[in-house]
């Protein structure tokens, strides 16, 4: 059996164990990434497009965002509306001048690994049987197969990058961790569509049929999303059928409506809310979506598995500097402490914009009053601004 030797072992080539495995390489650690899917599978799936500005701050410091600077959107506010009307926050005037930027997450996977790869990184994509081991004591392993042979990777710590759905979190022995959930009874059905983008800045409809979402990609694409059942049957939604429930949904008293387009992908995604406390245990370290999920409505998930590396290779850096551990023992209280913050907000922006089923007239009223407010009073339009464009790194 081939046997590998690191610093710190990576499970997951998502976006937070790539920024892990570039940070620690620029402070001179090395590390492996292990990653079931293929290359072209993970710099091509489709799921987050907005960037705070402190992960756009951090893709910029640590030199990958070239292409970022070049193809990337640059929004100073988003819309919300309701009642037929859309409403401006302008979130750059709010914040000091911050502001979000749109940029698909595969491209920032594209990104990292093209830089990875350029720096002499080692990742091993197409692996299988992934598997963490003794990570209570000094000498944690993974054991993974990869092009028909299997190895052994030794490590000094284990990061467990690997999304909710990985083996990291699950390696954990019963009674540790505390989990903390709510599944919420909705989904959302996203499109991206061959059209040019028909409004500069996103919008957020609240809407008596469900939620929609208008974003993009790029000058020619447009990225949509609408509140569904979370068994929705993909098959039951033609192009028209997408078509005719968008136009629906967003239509105002302006006239104004998405550009239609050929859809050139679907798909169905449940919401849920989910944290584990703590987020390490012996020498694994969860980061990003294996430690918590947020609903996507605050555009949070990517955005918190950066801040979670970030602190994650400052304390590695720390520790391999002074040979203490304290920063390294200090990242899940970090960490907690701004995920938590951001739970609050997108179980906030979810209960704001979505129908629920058993919503009575009451709830619908006192869910108009809150739109009202926010979209009128500059003290809430505050709070959603800070809270969208992202609370500062470690907060
Ligand atoms: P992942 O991206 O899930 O990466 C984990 C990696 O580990 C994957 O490559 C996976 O293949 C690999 N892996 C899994 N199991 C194993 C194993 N056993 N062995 C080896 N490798 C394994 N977030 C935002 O910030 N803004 C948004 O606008 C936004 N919109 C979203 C819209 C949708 C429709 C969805 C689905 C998500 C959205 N998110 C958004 C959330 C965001 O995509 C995630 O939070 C983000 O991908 C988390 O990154 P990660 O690296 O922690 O996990
Ligand atoms: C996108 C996704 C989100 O969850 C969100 O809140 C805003 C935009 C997007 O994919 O563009």
């Amino acid at each position: 059996m081939p046997k590998l030797e690191t610093q710190i072992a990576i499970v997951g080539a998502g976006p937070s164990g790539l920024m892990l495995s570039h940070l620690l390489h620029l402070h001179g650690i090395h590390s492996v990434v292990v990653e079931d899917r293929a290359r072209e599978y993970c710099e091509t799936r489709i799921r987050a497009g907005v960037l705070e500005q402190g992960s756009v701050d951090l893709l910029r410091r640590s030199g990958v965002a070239d292409r970022l600077e070049k193809e990337a959107m640059f929004h100073r506010g988003i819309e919300i509306g309701f009642n037929r009307r859309r409403h401006r926050i302008p979130m750059y005037d709010l914040t000091q001048g911050k502001c979000v930027t749109v940029y698909g997450q595969h491209e920032v996977v594209k990104d990292l690994i093209a830089r990875r790869i350029a720096d002499g990184g080692d990742i091993y994509f197409d692996s299988s049987a992934v598997s963490i081991h003794s990570i209570e004591g000094p000498h944690p392993l993974v054991r993974f197969e990869h092009a028909g042979r299997s190895y052994e990777l030794a490590a000094e710590y284990i990061a467990g990058c690997d999304g909710f759905h990985g083996v990291c979190r699950p390696s954990i022995p019963p009674g540790i961790l505390q989990c903390f959930e709510r599944i919420y009874p909705f989904g959302w059905l996203g499109m991206l569509a061959e059209a040019a983008p028909s409004s500069d800045e996103l919008i957020y409809m609240h809407h008596d049929r469900g939620f929609a979402l208008f974003s993009m990609r790029s000058p020619q694409l447009t990225r949509l999303y609408l509140q569904c059942s979370p068994e929705e049957d993909i098959s039951l939604w033609s192009d028209d059928r997408i078509w005719d429930e968008l136009f629906l949904r967003f239509e105002c008293d302006d006239g104004w409506r998405p550009i239609r387009g050929p859809i050139l992908q679907k798909g169905i995604t449940g919401m849920r809310s989910f944290v584990v406390e703590p987020m390490q245990y012996g020498r694994l370290f969860l980061a990003g979506d294996s430690a918590h999920i947020v609903p996507p409505t605050g555009a949070k998930g990517m955005n918190l598995a950066m801040a979670d590396v970030a602190v994650l290779a400052d304390a590695f850096h720390s520790y391999y500097c002074s040979g203490y551990s304290d920063a390294l023992d200090r990242y899940s209280a970090i960490c907690l402490r701004r995920v938590w913050k951001a739970q609050r907000f997108s179980w906030w922006m979810t209960s704001l914009l979505h129908r629920f089923d058993d919503q009575n007239e009451f709830d619908h009223r006192r869910q108009l009053a809150e739109l009202d407010y926010v979209t009128s009073s500059q003290a809430a339009a505050t709070s959603l601004a800070e809270n969208y464009v992202g609370l500062p790194m470690e907060q």
